[in-house]
């Protein structure tokens, strides 16, 4: 199978983008109007999944697809040392205090169980399933082709693109660009950046003969109708965006997090792991320097411990310490 057989209007997919900003209403009114849209359910629990799904359902009859992040067999929560995770909850003590934060939980699980999840996905029966950090557990793949699901990996090199299709296999691939805003979907959440530009990447997946009938998605700093042809002309099937949606009126993202990202037309970002445990590109904030200082917790902990913090954000109406995942005009 292949993504040609959803015939899109228009070869774009609005990125699922989790905690907030792929709302139902943004996925459908993507799907409405001739693209694919994504629901981001990484911070998803199964009974959310399976509601929101209903409300799209809702808001369209068109496909739409569903985003999950791939577990990480290599890291078990339950066996982190304690002592660290106190030491990282200690260095967001002043932060938590300043926005009168709640406690962040210091006990695994750190985030929703992903076989649960992805029970919920099945349930749920979108005709798309994208995932990101690694590549699908075979046998999840096998039950959701059973279900007549079709598979999205993500890549930021060609090795990954390998990787995806060796396992259970993917009707297309997302080649994410160093550009791109958002976690970067670095298969080994230790490993160093590939460092390598969406254009670059699409050209050595296009011009190698093995994928020459894989459907390719290039994601990353793509922002404008140009950007969108010369990746089509550069042998792109679609194009995957995820700021530029950002601050659409049925997107979820926060008011405080559209006003950052609107507020200046000059909008620096650079890659950290500050937020979450794992790389990703957003706004540059002080905050990004302050956790840098020492060693960040690994991803789901950092995300967790940070969780609080980002809430009292929104609470209090300020991006001060908010995660703002996006791309800027000039990457540093
Ligand atoms: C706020 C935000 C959240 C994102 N969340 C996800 C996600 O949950 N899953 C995923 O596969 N990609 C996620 N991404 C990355 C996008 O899939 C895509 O790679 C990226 O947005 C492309 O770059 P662009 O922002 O320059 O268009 C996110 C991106 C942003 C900006």
């Amino acid at each position: 199978m292949s993504l040609s057989t959803l015939r899109l209007r228009v070869p774009l997919i609005v990125a699922p983008m989790a905690g907030g900003p792929s709302s139902p209403q943004l996925v459908a009114a993507t799907c409405e109007s001739g693209a694919l849209g994504f629901l981001g359910a990484a911070y998803l629990s199964p009974s959310q999944i399976i509601h929101q799904s209903e409300d799209i359902r809702r808001l369209t009859e068109k496909p739409f697809g569903i985003n999950l992040f791939c577990p990480n067999p290599a890291f078990d929560p339950h066996t982190f040392p304690k002592e660290i995770i106190q030491r990282g909850k200690e260095r967001l003590e002043p932060f938590l205090r300043e926005m009168g934060a709640a406690t962040p939980n210091l006990d695994p699980p750190f985030d929703e169980d992903f076989y649960r999840q992805f029970d919920a996905v099945l349930e749920a029966r979108p005709a798309v399933l994208s995932f990101v950090f690694g590549a699908l557990p075979e046998d999840c793949s096998r039950r959701a082709r059973e279900k007549g699901i079709l598979l999205i990996g993500k890549a930021t090199c060609m090795e990954e693109v390998d990787k995806l299709s060796q396992s259970g296999g993917i009707d297309a691939v997302v080649l994410q660009g160093v550009e791109a805003g958002g976690h970067r979907g670095i298969f080994d959440h230790k490993a160093p950046d590939p460092n390598i530009k969406t254009h670059d990447l699409l050209n050595q997946c296009v011009s190698s003969p093995q994928y020459k009938d894989l459907y390719k998605i290039a994601a990353g700093g793509i922002m404008s109708a140009e950007d969108i042809r010369r990746a089509l002309e550069s042998g792109a099937d679609a194009v995957q965006m995820g700021t530029a949606f950002l601050a659409c009126e049925e997107a979820g993202t926060s008011a405080p997090y559209k006003r950052a990202l609107l507020a200046s037309e000059e909008r620096k970002t650079r890659i950290t792991r500050a937020y979450s445990g794992r790389l990703a590109r957003g706004l540059i904030r002080p905050f990004m320097d302050e956790m840098e200082k020492e060693e960040i917790l690994p991803f789901p902990i950092q995300n967790s411990l940070t969780k609080p913090l980002r809430a009292a954000c929104l609470k209090n109406d300020t991006d001060k310490y908010m995660s703002l995942s996006g791309l800027g005009r000039r990457e540093t």
